[in-house]
């Protein structure tokens, strides 16, 4: 398999980072080829803009979000990888499928998300997030996020099957991030296996 991984975290030293990297270690060691999209250090453009409503109306495609989605096109799985910010994406991660999911190309059939106008592919969002799980939880977010992405949007983007993985207690101690980082190479070696 192909698997692209894209990661929002303008510092490479980031847990966020290492999460991406020992996820993609985790994917080569299974055998399977991989790809890196860094939207900060390629300095992707997340602003939707007049640009994109116009490139939608006249059906042509901005050279940018082409090339994402050439990088999507050749993919077999997927994995974002973001740090929770109030309970949501952080705007670069925000931009990017605001930008390159576009409609007509990802989807058309809005009364359902599960029916996309792209391939299944494999698709996991490798999250770490400073609260506690069982905080998130009791409190509900949990099943609100797994509801907005797991149940929405990547649904409506052909992720099938699709697994969103909150890395909880991220600013915790350094045994918690080994561990959550050992749980992300997990995710990877057994990427083309999961099963909703
Ligand atoms: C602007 C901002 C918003 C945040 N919002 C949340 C949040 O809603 N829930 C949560 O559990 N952690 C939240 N955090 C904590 C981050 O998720 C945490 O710092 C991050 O996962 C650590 O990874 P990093 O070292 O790669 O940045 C927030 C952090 C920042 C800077």
């Amino acid at each position: 398999m192909h698997v692209l991984t894209i990661l929002d975290h303008p510092d490479p030293a980031s847990f966020s980072a290492a999460v991406a990297r020992r996820f993609m270690d985790g994917a080569k060691d299974a055998g399977h080829s991989v790809e890196l999209a860094d939207l900060h250090a390629e300095e992707f453009d997340p602003r939707w803009t007049k640009a994109d409503i116009d490139a939608e109306a006249n059906g042509d495609t901005l050279p940018d979000v082409a090339k994402e989605q050439m990088r999507i096109d050749r993919a077999d799985a997927i994995c974002l990888v973001f740090p929770l910010f109030w309970w949501g994406m952080p705007s670069m991660m925000k931009g990017w499928v605001d930008r390159v999911w576009t409609w007509d190309w990802a989807y058309d059939q809005l009364d359902d998300p599960n029916k996309s106008l792209q391939r299944p592919r494999s698709g996991v969002l490798l999250i770490p997030a400073g609260a506690r799980s069982d905080e998130m939880d009791e409190a509900g977010y949990s099943a609100a996020l797994e509801t907005a992405w797991i149940n929405g949007t990547f649904g409506y983007f052909g992720f099938s099957p699709r697994k969103l993985e909150l890395l909880c207690g991220a600013k915790g101690s350094l045994e918690r991030r080994k561990s959550l980082l050992e749980r992300s190479y997990q995710v990877g070696r057994d990427i083309a296996a999961f099963r909703n």
